[in-house]
């Protein structure tokens, strides 16, 4: 018998090499180099291939005219209007974070559809247990404890389901290749199977796949490029917000968003976001602020909260929780230098209320506002929020959408609302005061003096 075809790959991000490397030329990753058996190619023959002939565009059939709508808005929204037949979409969360019970709450909804759910993780017993608990029932719902990609494909066959849930791609193995479950090569050959037999199947197949905290176990950065959707559940665990963030979709925007609450009995979908992050207070504290976000093309109104206290001990503390710590240590540097606040000598907390990661770069004017405040001990009123990216000399740049941001804070009873001067076309309006900043300095001088 021919000897296997071998490779090895970065378990980090997936890079192959004909040999072993110590440190990944792609990631900079030391010693994430594993042998792979590499399967025999899969790819029919030219010859055996069907025939290669040009399609005019007019006559070429869209997907777009059989999307599955689902009863929940907020997947459909992230999805991009409903599931498209056909398609293969990757959720991506840390574990825990809620990817089983949202899968089955939206397969539950789906009534008319016969639908098989692999799991690789859970018995048939505890999803049974957690359909319970979600108060849902399904006629043609089928459930398949199995991780061997051959035996599941028999009965997939067999079966003809409407719609394929796969928990989680980490735990199924191919006998083709000889790693383990969960190595970058299985994650890939299996995921390749699946999107094999969603094309000609016109089957839609949704892939649980984990990530952990800080986006390690190759798996999902490596199927990015194999699905067709990716779609990230993220929140912190001890909250109970959860948002679901389209990252890549071929069949619709890549910058939605859907909000959920974890309840008892399952994910609420929360229509209005707005306002949830806003902490609900009789006292204002010094060392709170509120940013005008978008996430995606939502407006979410957060609350920044800092401390700024003497640092009595050696190196100062910089703790933050929902923002990239960087960006923090970049804001401090910029207060320093083009402020001239002493931050040195100061630890610092920063913490986004509600356990959110907020992406946007417009949250920085609030995260300055927040620090300013906890550092002169001087409380900001409630009714002013914030919208602006800082840059490295200590300019205020200007946000996207400020019209909109503008609304939101409006519609929330905000009385005035801090942009950049460099934001055009801000619209007037009688309810909400706009001021216009430039600098950090102003900034400061417009809130504290
Ligand atoms: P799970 O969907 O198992 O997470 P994942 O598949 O991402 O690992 O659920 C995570 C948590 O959600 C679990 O700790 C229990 C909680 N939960 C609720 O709070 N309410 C519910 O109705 C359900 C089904 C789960
Ligand atoms: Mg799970």
């Amino acid at each position: 018998m021919a000897k296997p075809k071998v490779a090895f790959f970065c378990q980090h991000c997936g890079y192959e090499s004909p040999k072993w490397l110590g440190k990944c030329p792609s990631c900079g990753q030391w010693n994430s180099f594993a042998e792979e058996i590499v399967a025999p190619a899969s790819r029919p023959s030219a010859s055996t291939r069907k025939s290669t002939s040009p399609v005019s565009l007019e006559l070429v059939r869209t997907a777009e005219e059989n999307r599955i709508r689902i009863p929940d808005e907020e997947l459909n929204r992230a999805l991009g209007g409903g599931l498209v037949q056909g398609s293969l979409i990757l959720l991506a969360g840390e574990p825990g974070i809620g990817k089983s019970t949202l899968l089955l709450q939206m397969a539950l909804q789906l009534q008319q559809l016969q639908i098989l759910y692999i799991t690789g993780e859970e018995s048939e017993q505890q999803i049974r247990m957690r359909a319970d608990r979600l108060g849902l029932t399904h006629p043609t719902f089928y459930l398949l404890a199995e991780t061997d990609m051959q035996a599941i494909m028999k009965v997939v066959h067999q079966l003809q389901p409407n719609l394929v849930l796969v928990d989680s791609i980490q735990t199924l193995t191919t006998p083709l290749l000889g790693s383990p479950a969960g190595s970058v090569g299985q994650i890939r050959a299996c995921a390749a199977i699946w999107q094999e037999y969603a094309k000609a199947s016109h089957t839609p197949v949704i892939l649980v796949g984990h990530i952990t905290k800080d986006g390690l176990i190759a798996g999902p950065k490596v199927l990015e490029h194999i699905v067709d959707t990716v779609l990230q559940f993220e929140g912190d665990r001890q909250y109970v917000y959860r948002l679901l963030r389209t990252v890549k979709n071929r069949f619709g925007a890549s910058f939605e968003l859907g909000v959920y609450e974890m309840a008892d009995r399952g994910l609420k979908p929360v229509s209005q976001p707005s306002a949830l992050f806003l902490h609900q207070k009789e006292e204002v504290f010094s060392g709170s602020a509120v940013s005008a976000t978008l996430e995606g093309i939502r407006p979410l109104l957060v609350e920044v909260q800092a401390l700024v206290t003497p640092a009595l001990y050696g190196t100062p503390q910089r703790t933050v929780s929902g923002l990239d710590l960087r960006r923090l240590q970049l804001l401090l540097a910029v207060l320093e230098k083009r402020g001239g606040f002493h931050l040195h000598t100061q630890d610092v907390f920063l913490n986004i209320v509600g356990g959110l990661h907020i992406e946007d770069p417009a949250l920085d004017l609030a995260v300055v506002a927040a620090l300013l405040s906890s550092y002169e001990d001087v409380s900001i009123s409630p009714a002013t929020c914030f919208a602006g990216e800082i840059g490295l000399s200590g300019e205020i740049r200007a946000v996207s959408r400020p019209a909109q941001r503008i609304a939101e804070a409006a519609r929330l009873g905000f009385q005035r609302i801090f942009l950049s001067r460099y934001n055009q076309d801000i619209p007037s309006r009688p309810e909400i005061d706009v001021v216009l900043v430039g600098k950090v300095e102003e900034l400061y001088q417009r809130l504290f003096q």
